[in-house]
């Protein structure tokens, strides 16, 4: 699949007709809310894991030299916390840009700390994408991290506020925080 997905997530009528859609986030959407939005609310979806799987051509890192940023893996009986966004739909122009590297709007149910749930939207980018990644240590990914750099700065501004917002939101990401660990020993050398 192409690493633009500008056009394909343009296409998604699930939600057509509504006024208001629930938006997951669980990467830089936790952290960096550059939209509008009527409600936030923490939020989790079951079954999906967060890895920093995923290459990063435009925002924390280049095509020659991608970043790692974080996607979902399916996974039996994992919980991915996060934060949920309630938007109109006119928003999705800017998140398909900005999410344009390789990530799909998937539909996909959420519950909020309360215990309701609703159906939303996710943007996912799935291994078929050119610039998926895939599996490595947590330490190469630490050093991965600590080389890359992009447009929107530094790889490790990046998984550092990403833990940070997760401490805030008082969920632990054994994932997360082990690459955060990694990346601190290689830069107090
Ligand atoms: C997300 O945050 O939900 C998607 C991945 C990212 O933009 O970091």
């Amino acid at each position: 699949m192409t690493a633009n997905t500008i056009a394909i997530n343009q296409q998604m009528d699930k939600f057509d007709g509504h006024h208001s859609v629930w938006l997951f986030g669980y990467g830089s959407l936790i952290y960096k809310a550059d939209f509008p939005y009527l409600q936030r609310r923490a939020a989790s979806i079951d079954g999906w894991t967060r890895r920093f799987w995923q290459g990063s051509h435009d925002h924390r890192g280049t095509p020659e030299a991608p970043g790692r940023v974080v996607t979902l893996i399916e996974e039996a009986g994992a919980i991915c916390h996060g934060m949920a966004y309630l938007i109109t739909p006119d928003v999705f122009a800017h998140l398909d840009h900005r999410e344009k590297n390789g990530y799909l709007r998937l539909a996909i149910p959420m519950t909020f700390d309360d215990g309701d749930s609703v159906d939303g939207l996710a943007y996912i980018a799935t291994p078929d994408n050119t610039a998926f990644l895939g599996a490595a240590s947590e330490q190469e990914i630490a050093a991965h991290i600590a080389r890359a750099t992009g447009p929107s700065g530094p790889n490790s501004d990046y998984l550092n506020h990403l833990a940070h917002a997760l401490r805030e939101l008082g969920r632990h990401d054994r994932h997360v925080f082990e690459i955060e660990r990694h990346l601190a020993a290689l830069q107090s050398k």
